[in-house]
């Protein structure tokens, strides 16, 4: 299965969650991992799983994210696996918001197939770091995504 991470990142956890992820697959997968302003470079020929990652921001998704997302025409997710995930304070998501709930919703209507929920990973301050146990559990949540489970 061929897998692209993209990630947004301010201060570098939600990076330090995609290579952890890619590292988690890559027993099994060849995993691109790009920065946003990097998915230019993303293969749609040969993709199957689209992993996005980006900081929470004002309740939702960064500006890059969304940009990147309008960017991309009607329907080009369709035959495409995609999952979302996002960095945020661990509170209930009313409050805090959640750019993977936005993401999720904008890949879906791209006609992507979203074989999981958008998943939330917390940071303790603004900068990070991750709280304990988030490395651990963003692997064993790669594993649920089609590239874990099909192998
Ligand atoms: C401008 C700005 C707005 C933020 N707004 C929220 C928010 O609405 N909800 C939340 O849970 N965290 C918010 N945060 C905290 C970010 O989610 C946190 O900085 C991010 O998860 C860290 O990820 P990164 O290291 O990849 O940038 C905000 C941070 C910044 C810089």
């Amino acid at each position: 299965m061929n897998v692209v991470i993209i990630y947004d990142s301010q201060y570098g956890n939600t990076q330090e969650l995609a290579h952890t992820i890619a590292h988690s697959l890559s027993h099994y997968e060849t995993v691109h991992v790009l920065p946003v302003r990097r998915a230019a470079e993303i293969d749609w020929d040969r993709l199957q799983l689209l992993i996005v990652g980006g900081p929470t921001h004002e309740h939702g998704m960064t500006d890059s994210i969304r940009d990147w997302l309008d960017s991309l025409p009607p329907q080009r997710l369709v035959g495409i696996h995609a999952v979302a995930y996002d960095t945020r304070y661990h509170l209930p998501r009313f409050i805090s918001g959640s750019a993977a709930t936005e993401i999720a919703k904008r890949l879906k209507k791209l006609g992507a197939e979203m074989p999981l929920p958008p998943e939330s990973f917390y940071v303790t301050e603004e900068a990070g770091p991750l709280a304990d146990g988030e490395l651990e559990r963003a692997e064993r949540w790669a594993l649920l995504t089609p590239a874990g489970v099909e192998a």
